[in-house]
C-alpha cells in the first residue's frame, strides 16, 4: 500500500462519517443512527442510514454502503487514493506519498501552489483599474458575476513582470516558475510572465488543483489562445476542461464541446455536464477518462468543416470505449456559446431542445456500413439493404427511421416501401425480443439481486450465513477475534468472497492493524464494500460473542466436511473410508 497505515488511521479519526456525509445529505437523528434520503438512488422516503458508532453508511433501498472513504469514492467519483487525498485535504492533512517519488511529488505540489497563487492573482486583477477591460470583456460576453467567480476567471497584466515578482515575493524560485510554465527566460536570463494582457481561464484537475491556464487575447490578434504547455503537473492530453464540475453533474451523460467559452456558457445556462479538450483534438486517454464518468457522450463541435472532421475523429476514438455517442449539430454555423446567447432568455430552453433531438451517430454508422459493400453489384446491394434495414429498425424515432428509409431508397433507387417493410419486420422482431430480453433481465436481476457479489452463496446457504455472521462478529468484537483467528483457517470458508473478507481482516489482525469496516476499504471495490456493510447491518451485535463464535465455527467445520460429488470422485479410497467412519461416529 502506498499510503501508510498510520496516516489512514489518523485520517479516519479526523473525518467523522456523520460530518462528512452531512455535507451531501440532510441527515436526521433516529436512535443511534442518522437517516436521510439516499444520494445514490432516487427516493422519496429515507432508507439511507449512517451509523457513526460503527463508522458505516448503508442504504436499505439500493444496497449501497461502506465507510467514509467508500462514501467519498462513490459520491465524488474518485478512486481510493484520490478519495483519501480528498478527505485529507478537508481534514487539513497532507498525504505522504511513495518515497520513491517524494522529490517529484513535492515539486509537483510546489507547482500546484504556484498555480493557485497565480490564479488568485489573475482573478484579483480583474477588479483593478488595469484589469477592468478584461472584466468588461467577460461581462460583454454575458458571463455573470457568479460564473466568473465559479470558474475563477482572471486577467494577466500587460507588463510581463508583475506575476513573476509577485510569486517570487511569495518564495517561489525561478526554476519553479519556469517549470510551472508561468514564466519564460529571456536571452539575458531574466524571467518574464508567460501570459500578458489576456483573459485567464484556470484549468483544474479532479481534486481541484489548478494545473494550467488558458489565456485568451481580447483582440483579433494571434494566437487567440495561449495555453500552458505540459509541465510535471499537467498533461493536456489527459485532462478535460471543467471535468471537476461536470463529473458530479454527469448523471450518465457528458457534453463534449470545443471551446472553453462554450463550456462556460453551457454551465451558466444550466448544462453543467459540459467539458472540453484543452486546445487539442480528443485523445484516447481523454476518452478513457470520459468513460469513467458517463455512459453517453454528446459531441457538440462547431458546424464548420474543421468541426465536422473533429467529430468523425472523436467518434472513432470514443466508439471503442463502448460509450453511447450522440451528435448535436448547432444550426447556422454557430458554436454552442453563440447559439445560446442568440436566443437571450430562451437560450437554455433552445439548447435543451437541440440536446433532446440530437441523434445517435446514425449517419456515421450507415456510411460505415455502406463502405463494406459494392452496391453496384445486385447481390451486395441486397445484402447492404438488409443490414441497413436492421440498423434503421434500431433507431428509436420513427421520423428518423422514415428519413433514413427515404434517403436510402433515393440513393439506391429502390422502392421506399420495400425497405420500409423490411424495417417493420425487424422492428416487430426487435420489440418481441426486447420484451423477452427485458423479462429475462428482470428475472436474472431478481435472482442475482440476492447476491451479485457473493455468487456462491445461493449454493452454500448454510455455510455462507455462518461465514457472514462470523465476519460481523469479528468486526464488532475485535477482542474476541484473536481466538477465532487462531482456530479458523481461511481455507475453512466455503464461499470465496467471504473467504477473501476473512483473509483480509485476519491478515490485518496478524500485522497488528485494526480491521473494522472503516479499515478495509482500501482492499475492496465499492460494490464489495456495500456487500460487507449490508452483512454488518443485518447482523446485530451478539450478546455473548464467544459462544456465538463457537457455534458458527462448528457450522463451518460441519459444512467443510461435506464433500462435493467431484471430490468424492477423485478422493482416494482410504480417505473415503476414514470419512465414513467419522460420519458414523457423529450419528451416535
Ligand atoms: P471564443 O472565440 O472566445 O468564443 O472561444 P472559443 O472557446 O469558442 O474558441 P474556439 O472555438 O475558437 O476554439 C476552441 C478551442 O480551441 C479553444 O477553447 C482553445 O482551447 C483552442 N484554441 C483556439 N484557438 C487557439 C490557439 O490559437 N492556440 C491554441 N493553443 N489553442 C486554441
Ligand atoms: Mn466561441
Amino acid at each position: 500500500m502506498p499510503i501508510p497505515e498510520e496516516f489512514i488511521q489518523e485520517l479516519k479519526l479526523r473525518s467523522d462519517i456523520a460530518d462528512v456525509i452531512s455535507g451531501y445529505v440532510n441527515l436526521k437523528k433516529a436512535g443511534r443512527n442518522l437517516v436521510g434520503l439516499c444520494p445514490f438512488h432516487n427516493e422519496k422516503t429515507p432508507s439511507f442510514s449512517v451509523s457513526p458508532e460503527n463508522g458505516f453508511f448503508h442504504c436499505f433501498g439500493c444496497g449501497a454502503g461502506g465507510d467514509v472513504i467508500t462514501f467519498i469514492k462513490r459520491i465524488e467519483n474518485l478512486d481510493y487514493i484520490d478519495a483519501v487525498k480528498f478527505l485529507a485535504q478537508k481534514a487539513g492533512m497532507s498525504v505522504p506519498e511513495d518515497n520513491k517519488n517524494d522529490g517529484l511529488t513535492r515539486f509537483r505540489n510546489r507547482i500546484y501552489e504556484a498555480n493557485r497563487e497565480a490564479a488568485r492573482f489573475f482573478h484579483k486583477m480583474l477588479y483593478t483599474n488595469e484589469g477592468s477591460k478584461a472584466l468588461e470583456y467577460l461581462r460583454g460576453r454575458q458571463l455573470s458575476e457568479k460564473t466568473i467567480i465559479h470558474f475563477g476567471l482572471g486577467y494577466s497584466p500587460k507588463s510581463r513582470y508583475e506575476l513573476v515578482n509577485y510569486l517570487k515575493s511569495k518564495g517561489f524560485t525561478n526554476n519553479e516558475l519556469i517549470q510551472a510554465n508561468l514564466a519564460n527566460k529571456s536571452g539575458r536570463g531574466y524571467l518574464f510572465d508567460r501570459f500578458s494582457d489576456r483573459v485567464m481561464f484556470p484549468i483544474m484537475d479532479l481534486r481541484g488543483n489548478v494545473i494550467a491556464f488558458g489565456g485568451r487575447i481580447m483582440s483579433d490578434m494571434k494566437p487567440k489562445y495561449l495555453n500552458t504547455s505540459d509541465t510535471p503537473a499537467f498533461n493536456k492530453s489527459r485532462n478535460l476542461f471543467a471535468l471537476q464540475f461536470a463529473k458530479n453533474k454527469a448523471n450518465g451523460q457528458l457534453i463534449l464541446v470545443e471551446g472553453y467559452m462554450d463550456v462556460i456558457a453551457l454551465h451558466q445556462a444550466g448544462f453543467e455536464n459540459a467539458v472540453a479538450t484543452l486546445g487539442t483534438a480528443l485523445t484516447q486517454e481523454q476518452a478513457t477518462v470520459i468513460k469513467r464518468y458517463c455512459d453517453e457522450v454528446v459531441i457538440c463541435y462547431d458546424a464548420d468543416d474543421a468541426g465536422q472532421k473533429a467529430t468523425s475523429r472523436a467518434i472513432s476514438i470514443l466508439r471503442p470505449t463502448g460509450l453511447h455517442i450522440k451528435i448535436l449539430t448547432v444550426p447556422s454555423g454557430k458554436d454552442p456559446d453563440e447559439f445560446i446567447k442568440s436566443y437571450g432568455e430562451q437560450g437554455p430552453a433552445r439548447f435543451r431542445m437541440l440536446l433532446e433531438k440530437s441523434g445517435n451517430d446514425a449517419d456515421f454508422r450507415l456510411r460505415k456500413l455502406r463502405e463494406k459493400y459494392n452496391t453496384d453489384i445486385t447481390e451486395q446491394r441486397v445484402e447492404f439493404l438488409t443490414e441497413a434495414a436492421k440498423l434503421i429498425s434500431s433507431f428509436d424515432n420513427s421520423i428518423e427511421q422514415d428519413i433514413y428509409i427515404s434517403r436510402l431508397a433515393g440513393e439506391l433507387e429502390v422502392e421506399k416501401n420495400a425497405i420500409k417493410q423490411q424495417v417493420m419486420r425487424y422492428r416487430k422482431k426487435n420489440s418481441r425480443e426486447y420484451i423477452k430480453r427485458e423479462q429475462r433481465e428482470i428475472q436474472n436481476n431478481l435472482s442475482a439481486r440476492n447476491d451479485r457479489i457473493n455468487t456462491e452463496k445461493a449454493y452454500n446457504l448454510r455455510a455462507a450465513n455462518a461465514e457472514e455472521a462470523l465476519i460481523a462478529l469479528l468486526m464488532y468484537n475485535p477482542d474476541a477475534a484473536q481466538s477465532v483467528f487462531k482456530r479458523l483457517l481461511p481455507e475453512k470458508f466455503i464461499t470465496s468472497f467471504n473467504r477473501k473478507v476473512y483473509e483480509t481482516i485476519k491478515k490485518r489482525a496478524d500485522a497488528g492493524f485494526d480491521f473494522s469496516i472503516t479499515d478495509i476499504s482500501g482492499e475492496f471495490s465499492n460494490d464489495e464494500m456495500s456487500r460487507i456493510t449490508k452483512l454488518l447491518a443485518s447482523h446485530p451485535r451478539e450478546t455473548d460473542p464467544v459462544s456465538a463464535a463457537n457455534d458458527y465455527i462448528a457450522v463451518l467445520e460441519d459444512e467443510a466436511e461435506k464433500l462435493t460429488p467431484e471430490q468424492i470422485a477423485y478422493a482416494d479410497t482410504q480417505m473415503l473410508m476414514a470419512r465414513l467412519k467419522k460420519l458414523k461416529e457423529k450419528k451416535k
